[in-house]
């Protein structure tokens, strides 16, 4: 039974904290006068027990590895619906009617193309420079551009910019990639679905016609699905804080790329594979789970392990299955990758450490063996994730804006620098 306050003992004075309930999952305590009446902070370094907003939009149940995105479960949006279904559903909170699905559809469609200065905008990034560095720095830009869709008061104008950012993120990932292989940028074709589209995008050439796989079409538009919210995670949390000063969507998506590419988060994907393609072959695996598990080796396996899930991150096993549809599409009969993979898996789950610290595979282990099957460059895993994580950042940007108890996120600190001394002349100083 959960309480309906809870007491903090301090000194001679006890505090009552009132306990707020959601619809499903923990209940949280509202800390908001511990300062005024304690004079103290809470400690809580990378929030492992704080909830830092209300939200209808996303539910994880980390023990039971169950991902609800509106409520529904992943799986079965995953096995029934599409991508911009999804999107609706994140953005608007239910599943679009059919007439609801083709009005959205069409209006993302329209906003596909870039503004034309974007090719030049390329132009200042060098070939080699990362996909990522390129998105961090040309959805920034998009601020330089859509003047009319920057005012975050204006709710039509907070819906032109949404659909804005989703409908122009796959424009611009397809145009990172191709700027780094030195092809053309090839031009949005509204005929194409939405995943198709970025296919098409991605892999034609002006030489000749281009028929998108719909097999491929379909796995990619699943990881997409995949990818497209997880509650308050690093890169979500960084687009709330960012847009709760009141910077503009584009900026604050620009931020959420930023932290999204870090090892640890969205980049895992590129950095999994890169540990399968380092650990070759089968019979090597086991040196790699014994630097896993040295304390004094800041190796990790990548793709294993997460802060909320401590169980089978669902998504991980769609993943897997939709490995193996793509796999076969293209023929690959034995992808020594995915053996090591599947090996990788086997061994460390029945491994006392990995059973103990509940460390399992999550969205990012194999994510990168279908992606490169697909064709991307491992460079472009985590553009691939940031694209389908938009939407996500997108409906918590909105929901932010929209929250009554929002103001601006300023956490304070536990100092432990120097106290209060006088400045000592140069003269003077050992
Ligand atoms: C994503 O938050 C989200 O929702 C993120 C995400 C999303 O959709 O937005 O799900 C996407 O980012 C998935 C995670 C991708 N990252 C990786 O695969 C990188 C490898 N994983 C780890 O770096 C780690 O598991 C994290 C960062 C994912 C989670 O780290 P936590 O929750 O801070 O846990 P921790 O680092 O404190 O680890 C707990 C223990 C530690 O051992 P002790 O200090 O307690 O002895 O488990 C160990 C860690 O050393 N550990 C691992 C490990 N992950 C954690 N040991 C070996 N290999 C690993 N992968």
């Amino acid at each position: 039974m959960t309480p309906k306050s809870v007491q903090l003992t301090a000194g001679t004075q006890t505090l009552d904290m009132p306990v707020k309930e959601g619809s499903i999952g923990p209940a949280v305590v509202d800390i908001g006068k511990l300062l005024s009446k304690t004079g103290m902070f809470t400690y809580d370094p990378g929030f492992t027990s704080t909830a830092s907003c209300e939200s209808k939009i996303t539910y994880i149940d980390g023990d039971a590895g169950v991902l609800l995105y509106r409520g529904y479960p992943i799986d079965q949006l995953a096995e029934h619906g599409d991508f911009v279904e999804t999107c609706y559903l994140l953005l608007y909170g239910e599943l679009p009617t059919k007439a609801q699905y083709d009005d959205f559809n069409y209006r993302i469609t329209r906003h596909t193309m870039v503004h034309e200065q974007m090719s030049r905008f390329f132009q200042g990034f060098r070939r080699d420079a990362h996909p990522m560095a390129v998105m961090v720095g040309s959805v920034g830009a998009l601020s330089a551009f859509y003047h009319d869709s920057l005012d975050i008061s204006d709710p039509y104008q907070r819906m032109v910019a949404s659909i804005r950012m989703i409908a122009k993120m796959p424009t611009l990932a397809a145009m990172a990639y191709k700027y780094t292989i030195g092809q053309p940028f090839i031009y949005p074709r509204n005929e194409l679905d939405y995943t198709s589209n970025f296919l098409h995008m991605c892999f034609a050439v002006p030489c000749e016609e281009y028929k998108v796989n719909p097999v491929l079409s379909r796995a990619l538009d699943r990881i997409f699905m995949l990818h497209a919210d997880h509650e308050q995670n690093a890169s979500t949390s960084t687009v709330r804080l960012a847009g709760s000063s009141g910077a503009n969507p584009f900026a604050c998506i620009a931020a959420g790329i930023a932290c999204l590419w870090g090892p640890a988060h969205g980049g895992a994907n590129e950095a999994a594979l890169k540990m399968l393609e380092e650990i070759g072959s089968v019979d090597r695996i086991p040196q790699y789970v014994a630097r896993a598990k040295d304390k004094n080796d800041p190796f990790r396996l990548m793709g294993f392990g997460h802060r909320v899930y401590k169980n089978y991150d669902p998504r991980a096993k769609i993943m897997q299955r939709t490995t193996h549809e793509v796999l076969k599409e293209l023929g690959i009969k034995d992808d020594p990758l995915l053996d090591v993979a599947i090996e990788l898996e086997r061994i460390a789950l029945h491994d006392d450490y990995f059973i103990e610290k509940k460390l399992y595979p999550n969205i990012d282990f194999y994510s990168g063996i279908t992606l490169k099957a697909l064709g991307f460059p491992t460079s472009m895993f985590t553009v691939l994730f940031a694209l389908a994580r938009t939407v996500g950042w997108i409906a918590q940007w909105a929901e932010m804006i929209q929250d009554p108890a929002q103001k601006i996120g300023r956490p304070r600190q536990l100092y432990t620098g120097a106290p209060e001394r006088d400045y000592v002349p140069v003269s003077t100083r050992r």
